[in-house]
């Protein structure tokens, strides 16, 4: 039976967050969406949650020791994944490529295009995290300024899925029709999302813009 630390793919005297970054990698590579499987998935989070709760004895006791059992035998039923996949594209690779916002095959060219991971990709945030926290916690760099809904330095474009701001900002009712969001203070309530961000330029943005605390 592989060991938890085997299904995340850690060391065992790995630390939290990397456990966690790990965590947040392998349920993803296991997703049923991403090419995985339903008792892929349901062992990776087994895994994350023995580690974090500190019971690798009782997997071994609930997993066996001898021979490694099969998901089905070792998984309960499938849990909802709480987590919410992202899909993203810069803004600056739309202008770049001619591309229209409105277009049904914005994403769809994006993936085709092979732009870098900067410009274009996944990542994933977790249930009640902001979207531009998520994104830095991947190492992106998008831009910012108050970080508190009182510019539009972090405004991003939802293009599919749902987005709910937590405090007042700076958003006329128009904008939030159209679908602009800010990601400081945004969190996803869809399952999936795909989100055009670095948006700040915008009409009806670039005038709700402070000085920018990125670059
Ligand atoms: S950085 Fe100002 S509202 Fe998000």
């Amino acid at each position: 039976m592989p060991s938890p630390f085997d299904v995340l793919q850690v060391d065992p005297d790995a630390d939290e967050q990397t456990v966690h970054q790990a965590y947040r990698r392998r349920v993803k590579e296991a997703h049923p969406d991403q090419g995985g499987s339903a008792q892929e998935f349901q062992l990776v989070q087994s895994a994350y949650e023995t580690i974090i709760e500190g019971g690798a004895d009782s997997w071994y006791e609930t997993n066996g020791t001898d021979e490694p059992a099969t998901a089905a035998e070792s998984a309960p039923e499938p849990e909802q994944d709480p987590n919410v996949y992202v899909e993203y594209l810069d803004y600056e690779a739309v202008v770049a490529n001619g591309w229209e916002l409105g277009d049904d095959e914005l994403f769809r060219k994006a993936r085709r295009a092979g732009l870098d991971e900067d410009a274009h990709g996944e990542l994933t945030v977790e249930p009640g995290d902001y979207l531009l926290e998520a994104a830095e916690d991947e190492g992106f760099d998008w831009p910012f300024s108050c970080r508190g809904g009182a510019c539009a330095n972090c405004a991003v474009l939802v293009v599919d899925g749902e987005m709910e701001m937590t405090v007042d900002n700076v958003l006329s009712d128009d904008l939030v029709a159209q679908g602009i969001q800010l990601s400081c203070i945004g969190t996803p309530v869809s399952d999936d999302l795909k989100v055009v961000f670095n948006v700040k330029d915008l009409p009806g943005l670039e005038e709700l813009q402070l000085p920018s605390r990125m670059n």
